[in-house]
C-alpha cells in the first residue's frame, strides 16, 4: 500500500513530505498523505491553541513528569498513565505524542532532568517503554528522545557529547535500545546536540547502524524541533522528517539532481511518513475523556512517586483525626510546584494544592494554620519567617514546603548549583529551633543537597514534582491513607563536587566529554565505596519489609530464574520495590561494582507475603568490548543480589558463568598470554615450540619471566628469545584462523 502510495509521488512531493508542513503538523499532499499532528509530550499533552511554536496550550491532564513516574518504579502504572495521554490525544486529534524523553541524569545539573526517568538505563528502559506501550495500545504513536546522549542543556544544539563506545553501549544507549526492541515505538526523535563530533541528525552510526540494522527499527525518525543543520546529510544518515519546515525542500530535490544525494534515501524518508500515517490512521479515535477519572490517575501516579527519604521515629503519617496542632508552612503548600519550565508545561485541567488538601481531609480536632515562610521567588522575607515560626512555635508537628523556584528548572538551561534558596534552609533552621517535630515535603524536579539541613528535619519526603494532582496525594501520604512507596531512581549526592561529572560538566569549547565513563551515579559511588545522602534505590514507608527464601535456577546456558520472598513486617498496608543487581567483584575494577538488572513492585498487606522473580540472560553478565565490536561474557563467578537499595542488599547468592565461549581472534599482535589463553591458538603455539629443535620449552621457563613477558605480543618474540620465525608467527595465526572458523 504504502509503495502503490508513493509511486503516485514526484520527487518534489517526496522531498516535500520529508519536512513539517507547520510547528506541529507534517504536510499533507494531495489526496494521497494526510498532515499529522505532532504535540508535546511527555507527562501530558500541549497542543498549542494555534499553529504557532509558542502559544498557550489548550487544557489537559498535568501528569507528574518523568522524575516522579520513574519513582514509582511501577510500569502498569506508567503504561495507564500513558494509555490516559493517549486518549487525550485522541480526542485533541494528535497523532504522535512526543514522549517519552528517556536521557540518562548524567549531571543533578542538567536543567531537563525533572523530564527524565534516571541515572540508569535499565529503569529508564522499562518506564520508558512502558509509556510507549501505554500511548500506543490506543494506536496513537509515540516519540523516544532524545536520541542520543543529550544530557544537558547548555549549549545543546551544538556541543558535543564525546563518548567512548563502551560507555555508549553499556549507558547512553540501552534505555533505547530496549525501548525499540520491547515496544516498537512508531518514531524516535534525533536529539540537537552532536555526539563525537556527528550531530545527531546527521549520525548515521546512531541513525542507521544502531537504530535500524542493529536493533530493528522500523519507524520514523524525526528531527528535535530546529536540530538539522544539513538536509541532505541528515537523510543520507538516516533522518526521515525535519521539524519544523524551514523552507528547504528545494536542497534535497537539489542535491539529488546533483549526485550529492541517492533518491532512494528521500523515498524511504517518504515512505516512513507514510507508514507511519498508515499506523496512527489505525487507532482509536475519541472525542473527549474522563477529566475526573485522568485527574485521579495524575492524584495515583504522584502518590506512587513520592519518596520517603527519612522518617525519625515514625513522624509520619500524621493521624487526621488526633486532637493536635499542625503548622503547615511553606508557599509551595498553597502555590504549588508541579511541573518543570519548556516544551512539556502542560495547561492543567485543574490544580490541587497540599494546603487546600490537607484541610479537605483533616477531622474535626486537628487543627491545621498556614504561614507562606518565603515567596516562590525566593526572596527573604523577614516578616513571613516571624509570622511562620510563631505558628511553629504553638504547633505539636510542622509540616514545611520547600523547594525549587520554577526558573530554576528549564529546558534550555542547565543548573550551576543543587542547593535550595537560603532563604527556605534559614526559614526551616527557625522553625525547627521552636518545634522538634519537623517534616519537610520538597517539591523540585532536580536533586538537591539536603545534607546542610536534613539534621533540622525527623522526616523528609520528596515529592518531586507531583503534576496536577500532586497537592491531595502529598495529603494521601502525609496523613497515612496511603504510604509511600517510591524510591530513589538517582543518587542524592552529599555535594555538587562528589558528583563523577563534576569535573566535565557541562563542558567548553564546543564539547563535553564523558570523561567519567560508564560510572555515573551509583555505578561510581558504590564502585568506589563513597558516601552519599540517600543512595539510588532508596525509599522509606510506613510498614517494613523482610527478604528471603533467594533462589537461583539455572534454566539454559547463560540463563538463570532468581526468586526471592518478600514479607510485609509491619503493620500497615504497603508496597516494597524490590531490586535486582548483578555484581563483579573485580580487584581493578574495569566494570561497576554492581549494576541493576530487574524490579518488580509488590503490594502487600500486614504479614502477608510474594514472591519477585526476574529472568537473567548473558546479555545482563555481558560488557561491550569495542575490540571485538559486540558483547562479551567472560567466563568465571558472578553475584545475583537482591535488596531495597544499591546500598542496602538483603541477600547474595554466588553463580559462574560459562562465559559466551568465543574466543577473540588471534593476530600477531595479540600478547604472549591471550595466545596462551586462547583455546585453539594456545594449543598450536605450545606444539610449534615443542617440534621446533631451537624453539623455547615453556614449561622449562620460570613462572615469573614467563608472567613479565605475557603482555607482549607474539610478533616481538621472533628471533632468539623464544626461537620463533616471522614466517612461524604467520602460519600460527593462519592456522588459528582455520580451526576456528
Ligand atoms: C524539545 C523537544 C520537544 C520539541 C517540540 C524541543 O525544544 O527539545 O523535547 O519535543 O522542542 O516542542
Amino acid at each position: 500500500m504504502t509503495s502503490d502510495r508513493l509511486a503516485n509521488l514526484s520527487l518534489a512531493e517526496q522531498a516535500c513530505l520529508t519536512s513539517g508542513g507547520t510547528a506541529w503538523t507534517t504536510k499533507a499532499v494531495r489526496d494521497v498523505v494526510r498532515a499529522l499532528r505532532l504535540s508535546d509530550g511527555p507527562h501530558g499533552l500541549r497542543r498549542p491553541q494555534d499553529g504557532s511554536l509558542l502559544s498557550a496550550s489548550v487544557p489537559a491532564t498535568c501528569f507528574p513528569p518523568a522524575v516522579t513516574s520513574g519513582s514509582t518504579w511501577d510500569p502498569a502504572l506508567v503504561r495507564r498513565v500513558g494509555a490516559a495521554v493517549a486518549r487525550e490525544a485522541s480526542a485533541l486529534g494528535v497523532d504522535v505524542v512526543l514522549g517519552p524523553g528517556i536521557n540518562i541524569k548524567r549531571s543533578p545539573l542538567c536543567g531537563r532532568n525533572f523530564e527524565y526517568f534516571s541515572e540508569d538505563p535499565h529503569v529508564s528502559g522499562v518506564m520508558g517503554a512502558a509509556l510507549v506501550e501505554g500511548i500506543q495500545s490506543l494506536g496513537i504513536g509515540a516519540c523516544v528522545k532524545h536520541f542520543a546522549v543529550n544530557n544537558q542543556e547548555t549549549d545543546r544544539m551544538r556541543v558535543s557529547a564525546d563518548v567512548d563506545e563502551r560507555t555508549l553501549r553499556e549507558l547512553y544507549l540501552p534505555a533505547f535500545e530496549h525501548i525499540v526492541r520491547e515496544a516498537r515505538p512508531y518514531t524516535v526523535m534525533a536529539a540537537y546536540n552532536r555526539v563525537n563530533g556527528v550531530y545527531a541528525c546527521e549520525n548515521r552510526w546512531l541513525l542507521t547502524q544502531a537504530l535500524r540494522e542493529e536493533w530493528g527499527f522500523d519507524g520514523l525518525v524525526m528531527s528535535d524541533w530546529g536540530a538539522v543543520n544539513d538536509r541532505a546529510t541528515a537523510l543520507a544518515a538516516g533522518l526521515d522528517l525535519q521539524m519544523p519546515p524551514d523552507g528547504s525542500d528545494d536542497q534535497v530535490t537539489a542535491a539529488v539532481k546533483e549526485g550529492r544525494l541517492d533518491r532512494a534515501a528521500v523515498t524511504t524518508a517518504a515512505a516512513r511518513v507514510l507508514r507511519l500515517q498508515e499506523r496512527v490512521d489505525r487507532a482509536e479515535r475519541f472525542d473527549d475523556w474522563d477529566v475526573d477519572a485522568h485527574h485521579e490517575l495524575a492524584r495515583e501516579a504522584a502518590r506512587a512517586g513520592a519518596v520517603l527519604l527519612k522518617n525519625d521515629d515514625d513522624l509520619l503519617p500524621i493521624d487526621p483525626m488526633a486532637r493536635l496542632k499542625v503548622a503547615v508552612i511553606g508557599e509551595f503548600a498553597r502555590t504549588p510546584r508541579y511541573q518543570g519550565h519548556g516544551s512539556s508545561r502542560v495547561t492543567p485541567t485543574r490544580l490541587d494544592d497540599a494546603w487546600g488538601a490537607l484541610r479537605q481531609a483533616a477531622g474535626p480536632e486537628l487543627e491545621l494554620t498556614f504561614s507562606p515562610g518565603f515567596t516562590v521567588t525566593g526572596e527573604p522575607d523577614s516578616a513571613l519567617v516571624e509570622e511562620a515560626v510563631a505558628h511553629a512555635g504553638e504547633a505539636d508537628v510542622v509540616l514545611v514546603f520547600l523547594g525549587l523556584p520554577e526558573e530554576s528548572e528549564t529546558e534550555g538551561q542547565d543548573r550551576t548549583d543543587i542547593s535550595l534558596p537560603r532563604c527556605q534552609v534559614d526559614l526551616l533552621r527557625s522553625v525547627a529551633a521552636v518545634c522538634p517535630r519537623v517534616a519537610v515535603v520538597l517539591a523540585n524536579g532536580g536533586v538537591v543537597s539536603v545534607s546542610n539541613w536534613r539534621d533540622d528535619a525527623q522526616a523528609i519526603l520528596e515529592a518531586w514534582l507531583g503534576g496536577q494532582a500532586g497537592g491531595t496525594a502529598l495529603a494521601d501520604l502525609i496523613f497515612g491513607a496511603h504510604s509511600p512507596s517510591g524510591k530513589l531512581t538517582e543518587s542524592i549526592p552529599l555535594q555538587l563536587q562528589d558528583v563523577p561529572s563534576y569535573l566535565h560538566f557541562p563542558g567548553q569549547d564546543g564539547h563535553t566529554v564523558h570523561g567519567e565513563g560508564r560510572y555515573v551515579g551509583y555505578r561510581y559511588y558504590d564502585t568506589l565505596d563513597l558516601p552519599v545522602a540517600y543512595p539510588f534505590g532508596h525509599g522509606l514507608s510506613y510498614t517494613t519489609f523482610s527478604y528471603t527464601d533467594l533462589e537461583v535456577e539455572e534454566t539454559g546456558e547463560n540463563a538463570w530464574t532468581v526468586r526471592v520472598a518478600v514479607t510485609n513486617t509491619g503493620s500497615r498496608h504497603g508496597e516494597e520495590v524490590v531490586q535486582l543487581y548483578v555484581a563483579f567483584d573485580e580487584p581493578h575494577p574495569t566494570r561497576p561494582r554492581h549494576e541493576l538488572r530487574g524490579f518488580a513492585k509488590l503490594a502487600l498487606e500486614p504479614g502477608g507475603s510474594a514472591r519477585a522473580e526476574f529472568r537473567l540472560s548473558g546479555r545482563d553478565l555481558a560488557w561491550y568490548s569495542t575490540k571485538r565490536g559486540g558483547w562479551r561474557i567472560d567466563p568465571g563467578a558472578f553475584t545475583v543480589e537482591v535488596g531495597a537499595s544499591s546500598r542496602d542488599i538483603r541477600l547474595r547468592a554466588e553463580q559462574r558463568t560459562p562465559g559466551d565461549g568465543i574466543a577473540d581472534e588471534l593476530t600477531g599482535t595479540s600478547s604472549l598470554g591471550e595466545w596462551l589463553d586462547h583455546p585453539v591458538g594456545g594449543k598450536l603455539l605450545r606444539e610449534r615450540l615443542t617440534e621446533h629443535p631451537g624453539a623455547v620449552k615453556l614449561d622449562d621457563v620460570d613462572p615469573l619471566v614467563l608472567s613479565a613477558v605475557a603482555q607482549t605480543p607474539l610478533a616481538k618474540f621472533t628471533g632468539p628469545i623464544l626461537g620463533l620465525t616471522r614466517e612461524a608467527v604467520t602460519a600460527l595465526v593462519a592456522a588459528t584462523q582455520k580451526e576456528t572458523s
